[in-house]
């Protein structure tokens, strides 16, 4: 009877510390995304500016390289977007010159890098957002960043080697 009741209360207390360390970490998570400087923004020097703004939200850079893409690699990265009317100048845009890939990894990375990058149109972002202050249209809104931790791993992998992301 005595070990039954130690038994039980071993295991309540296993289960009450597991809720407590489930609770402390709640809602936080250090978490890995992926972000590209667009060429208008390299092209208009406002990459250190940018990568000051991602270091000062508390993102570590993971990897970092400056690429300059070709058609074909621009093609895959944005394979989703084929055959939308933008499409053909978004391709355009990405191999008109050089980019900056990031591996980035914060809080909450991809929502947190969402948030900072803002909304796909500069003139609809959120004042203070990077496309607010980067991005000149649409299409050459300064900085990509991945929407989901799936597409962080694909589009970080077109750019770096699993040993380079350990
Ligand atoms: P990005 O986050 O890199 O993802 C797709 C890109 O297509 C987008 O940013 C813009 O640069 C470009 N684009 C141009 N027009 C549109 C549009 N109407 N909707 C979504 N993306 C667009």
């Amino acid at each position: 009877m005595a070990r039954g009741v130690t038994y039980i209360g071993g295991t309540l207390l296993l289960f009450f510390r597991s809720c407590t360390i489930v609770a402390l970490g709640w809602g936080t998570m250090r978490e890995r995304t992926f972000c590209i400087i667009k060429p208008d923004a390299m092209l208009a020097r406002q990459e250190g500016k940018i990568i000051d703004a991602l270091l000062g939200a508390g993102f570590d850079i993971v990897q970092m390289r400056l690429v300059r893409l070709d058609r074909a690699t621009a093609e895959r990265f944005y394979e989703v977007h084929r055959g939308k009317p933008f499409w053909s100048e978004l391709v355009e845009l990405m191999t008109s010159g050089p980019i900056v890939a990031m591996v980035l990894e914060g809080e909450n990375g991809v929502a947190a890098l969402r948030r900072l990058v803002g909304a796909t149109n500069p003139r609809q972002a959120e004042r203070g957002t990077l496309r607010r202050r980067f991005g000149t249209s649409t299409t050459r809104n300064a900085l990509h960043a991945a929407d989901s931790a799936g597409n962080a791993a694909v589009e970080s992998s077109l750019f770096f080697a699993p040993e380079e992301m350990e």
